[in-house]
Protein backbone atom coordinates (compact mmCIF):
# COMPACT_ATOMS: atom_id res chain seq x y z
CA UNK A 1 0.00 0.00 0.00
CA UNK A 2 1.31 3.57 -0.94
CA UNK A 3 0.04 6.22 0.84
CA UNK A 4 0.18 9.62 -1.22
CA UNK A 5 -0.41 12.94 1.11
CA UNK A 6 -0.63 15.94 -0.30
CA UNK A 7 -0.38 19.61 1.42
CA UNK A 8 -1.99 22.81 -0.57
CA UNK A 9 -3.70 25.83 -0.25
CA UNK A 10 -6.36 24.25 -2.15
CA UNK A 11 -7.67 21.18 -0.93
CA UNK A 12 -10.83 21.51 -3.31
CA UNK A 13 -8.56 20.89 -6.23
CA UNK A 14 -8.36 17.76 -5.62
CA UNK A 15 -11.90 17.04 -4.98
CA UNK A 16 -12.25 14.77 -7.99
CA UNK A 17 -8.50 14.72 -9.47
CA UNK A 18 -7.88 10.94 -8.07
CA UNK A 19 -11.66 9.71 -9.20
CA UNK A 20 -10.67 8.66 -12.52
CA UNK A 21 -9.35 5.74 -14.58
CA UNK A 22 -6.23 3.69 -13.12
CA UNK A 23 -6.29 6.03 -10.00
CA UNK A 24 -9.48 5.58 -8.80
CA UNK A 25 -9.13 1.48 -10.22
CA UNK A 26 -5.52 1.79 -7.69
CA UNK A 27 -7.39 3.23 -4.66
CA UNK A 28 -10.87 0.85 -4.87
CA UNK A 29 -8.44 -2.24 -5.42
CA UNK A 30 -6.42 -0.76 -1.91
CA UNK A 31 -2.78 -0.18 -3.89
CA UNK A 32 -2.91 3.55 -2.50
CA UNK A 33 -4.39 5.75 -0.10
CA UNK A 34 -4.75 9.43 -1.08
CA UNK A 35 -4.77 12.13 2.06
CA UNK A 36 -5.37 15.79 1.21
CA UNK A 37 -4.22 18.33 3.66
CA UNK A 38 -5.39 21.91 4.31
CA UNK A 39 -2.04 23.93 4.90
CA UNK A 40 -4.33 26.35 6.72
CA UNK A 41 -4.84 23.75 9.86
CA UNK A 42 -1.51 24.24 10.53
CA UNK A 43 -1.47 27.94 10.67
CA UNK A 44 -2.21 29.04 14.47
CA UNK A 45 -2.41 33.06 13.77
CA UNK A 46 -5.92 34.48 14.06
CA UNK A 47 -6.00 34.63 9.79
CA UNK A 48 -4.24 31.50 9.23
CA UNK A 49 -1.54 33.43 7.58
CA UNK A 50 0.15 31.00 4.88
CA UNK A 51 2.52 33.71 3.04
CA UNK A 52 4.53 36.55 4.28
CA UNK A 53 6.94 39.27 2.72
CA UNK A 54 10.35 37.85 1.70
CA UNK A 55 13.07 39.06 3.64
CA UNK A 56 15.80 41.23 1.18
CA UNK A 57 12.70 42.71 -0.41
CA UNK A 58 11.02 42.26 -3.60
CA UNK A 59 7.63 41.39 -5.23
CA UNK A 60 5.51 38.64 -4.04
CA UNK A 61 4.80 36.41 -1.29
CA UNK A 62 6.48 33.58 -0.11
CA UNK A 63 4.71 30.19 1.61
CA UNK A 64 5.64 30.49 5.67
CA UNK A 65 8.16 27.35 6.56
CA UNK A 66 6.55 27.23 10.28
CA UNK A 67 3.18 25.60 8.96
CA UNK A 68 4.75 23.25 6.57
CA UNK A 69 7.22 21.91 9.55
CA UNK A 70 4.80 21.33 11.64
CA UNK A 71 2.34 19.54 9.13
CA UNK A 72 5.34 17.34 8.14
CA UNK A 73 5.41 16.88 11.43
CA UNK A 74 1.91 15.42 11.95
CA UNK A 75 1.62 13.93 8.47
CA UNK A 76 5.23 11.80 8.88
CA UNK A 77 5.91 11.55 12.73
CA UNK A 78 9.38 13.29 12.18
CA UNK A 79 10.92 16.71 12.24
CA UNK A 80 13.42 16.71 9.57
CA UNK A 81 14.44 14.68 6.30
CA UNK A 82 17.59 12.67 8.11
CA UNK A 83 14.86 11.06 10.53
CA UNK A 84 12.52 10.28 8.21
CA UNK A 85 12.51 5.73 7.06
CA UNK A 86 13.82 5.06 3.70
CA UNK A 87 10.70 4.67 2.35
CA UNK A 88 9.45 8.00 3.04
CA UNK A 89 10.18 10.58 0.44
CA UNK A 90 8.59 14.24 0.75
CA UNK A 91 8.37 15.72 -2.77
CA UNK A 92 8.91 19.71 -2.79
CA UNK A 93 6.88 20.55 -6.21
CA UNK A 94 8.32 23.53 -7.43
CA UNK A 95 9.62 25.19 -10.91
CA UNK A 96 13.49 25.08 -9.52
CA UNK A 97 13.39 21.18 -9.04
CA UNK A 98 14.97 18.16 -10.57
CA UNK A 99 12.81 17.75 -14.12
CA UNK A 100 10.35 14.83 -13.07
CA UNK A 101 11.11 11.79 -15.56
CA UNK A 102 9.45 8.28 -16.65
CA UNK A 103 12.84 6.97 -13.97
CA UNK A 104 12.01 9.41 -11.26
CA UNK A 105 8.59 7.77 -11.51
CA UNK A 106 9.90 4.48 -11.03
CA UNK A 107 12.11 4.94 -8.21
CA UNK A 108 9.25 6.71 -6.32
CA UNK A 109 7.41 3.50 -7.22
CA UNK A 110 9.65 1.18 -6.24
CA UNK A 111 11.18 2.47 -3.31
CA UNK A 112 8.32 4.88 -1.13
CA UNK A 113 5.41 3.63 0.91
CA UNK A 114 4.53 7.29 1.83
CA UNK A 115 4.80 10.49 -0.71
CA UNK A 116 4.25 13.57 0.71
CA UNK A 117 3.69 16.34 -1.94
CA UNK A 118 4.24 19.26 -0.50
CA UNK A 119 2.07 22.03 -3.52
CA UNK A 120 4.22 25.62 -3.43
CA UNK A 121 3.23 28.77 -4.90
CA UNK A 122 4.76 30.26 -7.92
CA UNK A 123 6.25 33.44 -6.01
CA UNK A 124 8.19 30.98 -3.97
CA UNK A 125 8.64 28.74 -0.85
CA UNK A 126 10.76 29.60 2.40
CA UNK A 127 13.97 27.79 1.22
CA UNK A 128 14.32 25.87 4.63
CA UNK A 129 11.63 23.54 3.30
CA UNK A 130 14.27 22.47 0.55
CA UNK A 131 16.80 22.44 2.95
CA UNK A 132 15.21 20.41 6.07
CA UNK A 133 12.12 18.60 4.99
CA UNK A 134 12.21 17.66 1.35
CA UNK A 135 13.63 14.51 -0.09
CA UNK A 136 12.75 15.72 -3.13
CA UNK A 137 12.26 19.05 -5.13
CA UNK A 138 10.45 18.09 -8.62
CA UNK A 139 9.49 20.37 -11.72
CA UNK A 140 6.99 19.12 -13.94
CA UNK A 141 8.99 20.88 -16.97
CA UNK A 142 10.01 24.33 -18.06
CA UNK A 143 7.01 26.15 -17.14
CA UNK A 144 5.57 27.71 -14.50
CA UNK A 145 2.78 27.07 -12.79
CA UNK A 146 0.80 28.75 -10.63
CA UNK A 147 1.10 26.15 -7.84
CA UNK A 148 2.27 22.62 -7.50
CA UNK A 149 -1.43 21.85 -7.55
CA UNK A 150 -1.55 20.46 -10.84
CA UNK A 151 2.31 19.08 -10.57
CA UNK A 152 0.91 16.87 -7.57
CA UNK A 153 -1.86 15.11 -9.81
CA UNK A 154 0.68 14.66 -12.28
CA UNK A 155 3.61 12.92 -9.84
CA UNK A 156 0.43 10.67 -8.40
CA UNK A 157 -1.12 9.75 -12.08
CA UNK A 158 2.64 8.93 -13.13
CA UNK A 159 3.26 6.69 -9.79
CA UNK A 160 0.51 5.39 -9.14
CA UNK A 161 0.26 3.48 -12.73
CA UNK A 162 3.57 1.52 -12.37
CA UNK A 163 2.93 0.04 -9.09
CA UNK A 164 2.16 -3.26 -10.05
CA UNK A 165 -1.35 -4.51 -10.48
CA UNK A 166 -2.29 -0.94 -11.35
CA UNK A 167 -2.69 -1.53 -15.19
CA UNK A 168 -4.32 -4.70 -16.61
CA UNK A 169 -1.80 -6.33 -17.92
CA UNK A 170 1.32 -6.59 -16.02
CA UNK A 171 3.42 -5.68 -18.69
CA UNK A 172 2.05 -2.58 -20.50
CA UNK A 173 4.27 -0.10 -18.50
CA UNK A 174 7.48 -1.53 -20.37
CA UNK A 175 6.27 -1.46 -23.19
CA UNK A 176 5.46 2.54 -23.81
CA UNK A 177 6.95 5.70 -24.48
CA UNK A 178 10.74 6.49 -22.73
CA UNK A 179 11.24 3.18 -20.71
CA UNK A 180 12.92 1.95 -23.93
CA UNK A 181 14.02 5.75 -24.57
CA UNK A 182 11.63 6.21 -27.68
CA UNK A 183 8.67 7.78 -28.05
CA UNK A 184 5.47 5.15 -28.90
CA UNK A 185 4.77 4.07 -32.37
CA UNK A 186 1.67 5.42 -34.36
CA UNK A 187 -1.79 3.45 -33.23
CA UNK A 188 -4.64 2.99 -35.52
CA UNK A 189 -8.14 1.18 -34.86
CA UNK A 190 -11.41 1.05 -36.64
CA UNK A 191 -11.86 1.71 -39.51
CA UNK A 192 -9.65 1.76 -41.79
CA UNK A 193 -11.09 4.12 -44.51
CA UNK A 194 -12.03 7.63 -42.59
CA UNK A 195 -12.50 9.91 -44.51
CA UNK A 196 -9.84 8.60 -47.46
CA UNK A 197 -7.55 8.51 -44.16
CA UNK A 198 -6.35 5.06 -44.48
CA UNK A 199 -4.34 3.11 -42.11
CA UNK A 200 -0.93 1.81 -42.95
CA UNK A 201 -1.39 -1.49 -45.00
CA UNK A 202 1.47 -3.52 -43.14
CA UNK A 203 -1.03 -3.31 -40.06
CA UNK A 204 -4.21 -4.30 -41.79
CA UNK A 205 -1.98 -7.80 -43.44
CA UNK A 206 -1.07 -9.24 -40.14
CA UNK A 207 2.86 -9.91 -40.66
CA UNK A 208 4.10 -9.63 -37.44
CA UNK A 209 7.47 -9.62 -38.54
CA UNK A 210 7.01 -6.30 -40.55
CA UNK A 211 4.18 -4.81 -38.15
CA UNK A 212 7.25 -4.53 -35.93
CA UNK A 213 9.95 -2.95 -38.08
CA UNK A 214 7.12 -0.54 -39.00
CA UNK A 215 6.43 0.11 -35.51
CA UNK A 216 10.36 0.38 -34.81
CA UNK A 217 10.98 3.01 -37.75
CA UNK A 218 7.99 4.95 -36.92
CA UNK A 219 8.94 4.91 -33.07
CA UNK A 220 12.11 6.23 -34.72
CA UNK A 221 11.29 8.74 -37.32
CA UNK A 222 8.43 10.20 -34.68
CA UNK A 223 11.32 10.22 -31.85
CA UNK A 224 13.57 12.61 -33.99
CA UNK A 225 11.13 15.03 -35.17
CA UNK A 226 9.56 15.76 -31.69
CA UNK A 227 12.21 14.21 -29.51
CA UNK A 228 15.38 14.69 -31.09
CA UNK A 229 17.03 14.80 -27.49
CA UNK A 230 16.03 11.31 -26.38
CA UNK A 231 17.50 10.11 -29.27
CA UNK A 232 21.25 11.24 -27.75
CA UNK A 233 21.39 9.38 -24.88
CA UNK A 234 19.84 6.41 -25.97
CA UNK A 235 20.91 3.10 -27.37
CA UNK A 236 18.78 2.45 -30.21
N1 LIG B 1 5.03 25.01 -9.40
C1 LIG B 1 5.07 25.99 -10.30
N2 LIG B 1 5.58 25.56 -11.46
C2 LIG B 1 5.86 24.24 -11.30
C3 LIG B 1 6.42 23.25 -12.12
N3 LIG B 1 6.79 23.48 -13.37
N4 LIG B 1 6.58 22.01 -11.61
C4 LIG B 1 6.22 21.75 -10.34
N5 LIG B 1 5.70 22.65 -9.51
C5 LIG B 1 5.52 23.90 -9.98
Amino acid sequence: MLRFDVITIFPDFFREAFDYGITRRALAAGLVETKVHDLRHWCTDKHRTVDDRPFGGGDGMVLKADPIFAAINDITGFRRRGDYPKDTRVVLLSPQGLVFTQSLAADLATIASQIVLICGRYEGVDERVAEALATDEISIGDYVLSGGEPAAVVVVDAVVRLLPGALGSETSATYESFSDGLLDYPQYTRPPNLEGLHVPDVLLKGNHAEIARWRREEALKKTERNRPDLLKDSQV
